[in-house]
């Protein structure tokens, strides 16, 4: 007797599973008041693996901070990718070398500041990022565009760029120092 009930119970079980009564995605339903099947996400509901829990990261600040450095690992891959993104999204105003004289620029848009502007230089990586995702004066958010890894290997492009061609102030500041170096010794001498 027993063991006749589990064997109904297990037929009738896979009976179900093939004719079962289910609803068909976004199928009407009257159990529910507003009519739908499928139940509404909770709020804050978030998808496996897209939990944005870290800040930096994903805002390029650290408790309201602007962080100093990328925080990804700065690779001839990732300043690869970035040129690549570079090229596609920014050339058209920042320009080639990043000096602010895109094709859009010299038919008449606002002029960018130079990525060689000593403020600019100066800047932290997590500001980059920060214009990037949430844009800046008439510059459109690229949010959309850029996947947070992809802003920041654009971040990593712009500081190469930086690092390349050498802070004309910087370099006479220092022709300042080395004169005045010279001077002082001559006379001590
Ligand atoms: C349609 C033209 C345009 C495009 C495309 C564009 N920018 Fe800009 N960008 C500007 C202008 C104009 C400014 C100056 C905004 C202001 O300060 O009002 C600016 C400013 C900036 C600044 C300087 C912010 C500061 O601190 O002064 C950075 C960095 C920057 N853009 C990066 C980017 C990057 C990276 C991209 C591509 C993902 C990009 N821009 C695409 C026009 C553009």
């Amino acid at each position: 007797m027993g063991l006749s009930l589990i064997f109904i119970i297990t037929t009738v079980g896979c009976d179900n599973m093939r004719d079962g009564n289910r609803y068909k995605p976004y199928e009407s339903s009257s159990f529910f008041k507003d009519g739908r099947a499928s139940r509404p996400l909770v709020n804050g509901t978030v998808a496996r693996g897209f939990l944005r829990d870290d800040e930096a990261y994903f805002t390029g600040r650290m408790k309201d901070q602007l962080i100093r450095k990328n925080p990804l690992k700065i690779t001839d891959e990732l300043i690869l990718r970035g040129h690549n993104r570079y090229n596609i999204h920014c050339i058209v105003c920042h320009g080639p070398t990043g000096s602010g004289n895109g094709l859009v620029v010299e038919r008449g848009f606002n002029q960018p500041p130079s990525f060689y502007d000593r403020r600019l230089r100066q800047a932290e990586a997590g500001h980059f990022y920060d214009v990037i995702t949430n844009g800046r004066g008439v510059m459109a958010s690229y949010a959309n565009q850029l996947s947070p890894e992809d802003r920041w290997a654009v971040v990593a492009y712009i500081q190469h760029l930086q690092s390349l061609k050498p802070d004309p102030e910087a370099a006479s500041a220092t022709q300042d120092q080395i004169k005045d170096s010279k001077e002082s010794n001559e006379s001590a001498n």
